[in-house]
């Protein structure tokens, strides 16, 4: 792996929002964000695999709906943290629509995709000022699997219960078209500093 600052120091200089010094990012953060970051993927997809197999697709909508902001929920009051899951196609506007930072920082990670980085080692880490503080967001790359395809995949192959539930439940669902390696999206962590 690349030395961790050198990444930092080029995600920075690359955001519009405000960069901090490459000397004030704590990379003594790095593990625990990534171990939490690891924990939601890890659990929802075992949930996921674990629902699918047992009572099918539709049943398991409700794994990728309730189960990850649960995750979700619980890291962010175990740690005092923010974490939620984003992506540049949300399927879900509400929880899923990435902010400003988050968008810039999957770009970013899109563009390292394209340019061969392999999608389960992208992550973009910077500290940024904001009115109410000091905050170091970090994001950690949600690469599609197999696994996800039932439900993120081509618009056109989903099962047809399954395709008309997801539409009765997302009227503005972007999050289709996806093959295998694509980046499906990031978990997001935003640590207050000061
Ligand atoms: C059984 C269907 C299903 C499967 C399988 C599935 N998802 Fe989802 N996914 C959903 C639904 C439904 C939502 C909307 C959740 C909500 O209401 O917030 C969603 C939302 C998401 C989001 C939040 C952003 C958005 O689009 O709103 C991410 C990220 C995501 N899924 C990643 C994955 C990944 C990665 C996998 C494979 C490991 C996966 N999903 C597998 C149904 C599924």
């Amino acid at each position: 792996m690349k030395h961790p600052i050198a990444t930092f120091i080029l995600a920075s200089t690359a955001f519009t929002s405000f960069p901090a010094l490459a000397e004030e990012i704590p990379a003594s953060a790095l593990p625990a964000l990534r171990a939490a970051a690891g924990s939601l993927s890890t659990q929802l997809a075992g949930d996921l695999k674990r629902e699918l197999a047992a009572n099918g697709p539709e049943s398991a909508i409700q794994v990728c709906r309730d189960k990850a902001p649960q995750i979700a929920g619980e890291l962010s009051r175990n740690n005092g943290w923010k974490v939620t899951r984003v992506s540049l196609k949300a399927r879900n506007p509400l929880l899923g629509m990435p902010d400003a930072w988050e968008q810039t920082a999957l770009q970013k990670m899109q563009e390292r995709l394209a340019a061969g980085e392999k999608p389960e080692t992208l992550e973009v880490m910077e500290v940024v000022k904001e009115p109410a503080g000091r905050f170091l967001r970090y994001a950690k790359g949600m690469p599609t699997q197999t696994l996800c395809l039932t439900c993120h995949g081509a618009a056109a192959e989903m099962a047809p219960g399954l395709k008309a539930k997801i539409a009765a439940a997302y009227p503005r669902d972007a999050a289709t078209g996806y093959t295998v390696g694509m980046l499906r999206g990031a978990v997001s962590i935003k640590q207050p500093l000061d």
